[in-house]
């Protein structure tokens, strides 16, 4: 696909019919989405893949409010993406603490978490997949759900699967109205 086609065909999906992804076209979709840039190429964005259909309905009816519940029915995946603490954005230093570069610490493994994430639903849509990034999730219960490391830190479930594609795609701001250029 076109860059400029896969962009726009790239929308929040939120109706799902049924229908399977493999473990080797997961794979591939994570593949593509390692091409993202993240801090001194540490890569700190983490991938949990649930596929299991008792888990999926788990995490879905426990770690979600109604709302986003009831548009992950039928899910082909719901994946955590997560990033390891301490990573993108410190330096272990010489004698053993490890020091955050600037004021943002943490939020630079949030900041590639989230160059990642938009890879992967990028990739996910080139192979005919359909995504949804969920925010308003209860970390905690997600992490007790997946059993998820205590040194990652939760950013959005993401939600693949085959969808309805039809709901307009909301409207973007003209670009001058987020840009300075000068
Ligand atoms: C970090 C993040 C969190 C989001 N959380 C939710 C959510 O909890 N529920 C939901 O329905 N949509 C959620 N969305 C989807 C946005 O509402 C959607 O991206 C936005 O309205 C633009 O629409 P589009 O993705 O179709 O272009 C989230 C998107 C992002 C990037």
């Amino acid at each position: 696909m076109e860059f400029k086609e896969l962009i726009e065909a790239r929308r929040s999906v939120r109706k799902y019919v049924a229908a399977e992804l493999t473990k080797a076209e997961v794979e591939a979709i994570v593949t593509e989405a390692l091409e993202a840039p993240s801090w001194k190429n540490r890569e700190p964005t983490r991938y949990h893949v649930i596929l299991d259909a008792a888990l999926k309905e788990c995490l879905r009816t426990q770690a979600m409010p109604e709302g986003n519940a009831a548009k992950c029915v039928n899910a082909a995946a719901l994946v955590a993406v997560t990033f390891k603490k301490g990573l993108s954005g410190f330096t272990l230093q010489s004698d053993g603490t490890n020091t955050p570069d600037n004021e943002l610490g943490d939020m630079w493994g949030a900041y590639d978490a989230g160059l990642a994430s938009a890879y992967f639903m990028l990739a996910a849509r080139n192979r005919g997949w359909d995504s949804l990034a969920i925010g308003i999730r209860d970390a905690a219960k997600a992490v007790e759900v997946l059993g998820l490391p205590a040194d990652e830190t939760l950013t959005a479930i993401i939600v693949l699967g085959k969808g309805d594609q039809s709901m307009p795609k909301p409207p973007r701001k003209p670009a001058a109205d987020v840009a300075t250029v000068r």
